[in-house]
């Protein structure tokens, strides 16, 4: 019933000479959300990168909907329906929010761009009462919500989040997490998420895998989670 979308078998990504991931599997399921958590440097952006096509499987296999795009290029892999939201959110700042939520929908038919227009006011009402102010005067909540608002216009089935919490007040993250939660229900949209923040990732997804150096050090339902944080935070990310 629900079909593999995203399989990463035995990646290895490497930085010149310097190993950043190694012997990497992951399954992403149709409608499915998993977390991916780690200390600092432990290579989960690497992976996103290398999912979107920025960087370059040195080993192993990646199949988007059964195929291979080990080797595929950034606007290829979106097109066939993945999309990563960075950690730096990647706005125009001098651009308004409807002129950045435009520039999201150029891989898609210029006949949906309206109807993608609605669906990303809906998620976020507060975007459509700032649609001409420039990007880069939006509070830091606002801005995360036009990435993911830019993100949702060129219609993903797979989306990639990296830390999309950091640096927001509690609010912000649980509108962000609910709306996570919605784009699963509402459209069967497989997720991806990097977090720092337990409660979100707790919030959002239904399992998770642990990075450490490069590796994946465990796994599991996301019941695990609800284990003490410091323990697993002992455990996994010193
Ligand atoms: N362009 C690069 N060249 C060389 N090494 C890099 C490059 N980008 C990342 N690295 C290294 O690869 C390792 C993994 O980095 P990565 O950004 O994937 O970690 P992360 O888990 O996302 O960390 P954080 O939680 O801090 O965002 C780190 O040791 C980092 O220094
Ligand atoms: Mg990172």
């Amino acid at each position: 019933m629900h079909d593999t979308v995203l399989k990463i078998s035995d990646l290895d990504v490497r930085y010149g000479a310097i190993p950043a991931l190694h012997a990497v599997d992951m399954t992403l399921r149709e409608g499915e959300a998993v977390g991916l958590l780690g200390a600092n440097g432990a290579g989960k952006t690497t992976l996103l990168n290398t999912l979107s096509g920025f960087l370059r499987p040195s080993a192993g296999r990646i199949e988007l909907f059964g195929k291979d795009i080990g080797r595929a290029a950034p606007h290829t892999i979106v097109r066939r329906g993945l999309l990563h939201l960075s950690q730096e959110r990647d706005l125009f700042g001098e651009l308004t929010v409807i002129d950045n939520l435009r520039i999201g929908s150029i891989s898609r038919a210029p006949k949906t761009a309206s109807r993608n227009l609605e669906r990303v006011f809906h998620y976020f009402p507060r975007l459509r009462e700032r649609v001409s102010q420039a990007a880069a005067t939006l509070s830091g909540g606002e801005q995360q919500m036009l990435a993911i608002g830019r993100a949702l216009m060129a219609e993903p089935t797979i989306m990639l989040f990296d830390e999309p919490s950091a640096g927001l007040s509690p609010l912000f993250v649980h509108e962000i997490g609910a709306m996570m939660c919605a784009l699963r229900k509402d459209e069967g949209m497989s997720i991806v998420l990097v977090e720092q923040n337990m409660k979100l990732a707790a919030q959002v997804v239904d399992r998770f895998h642990i990075l450490r150096a490069g590796h994946v050090v465990a796994e599991g339902p996301v019941s695990e989670l609800e284990k003490d944080h410091e323990e697993l935070a002992r455990e996994y990310y010193l």
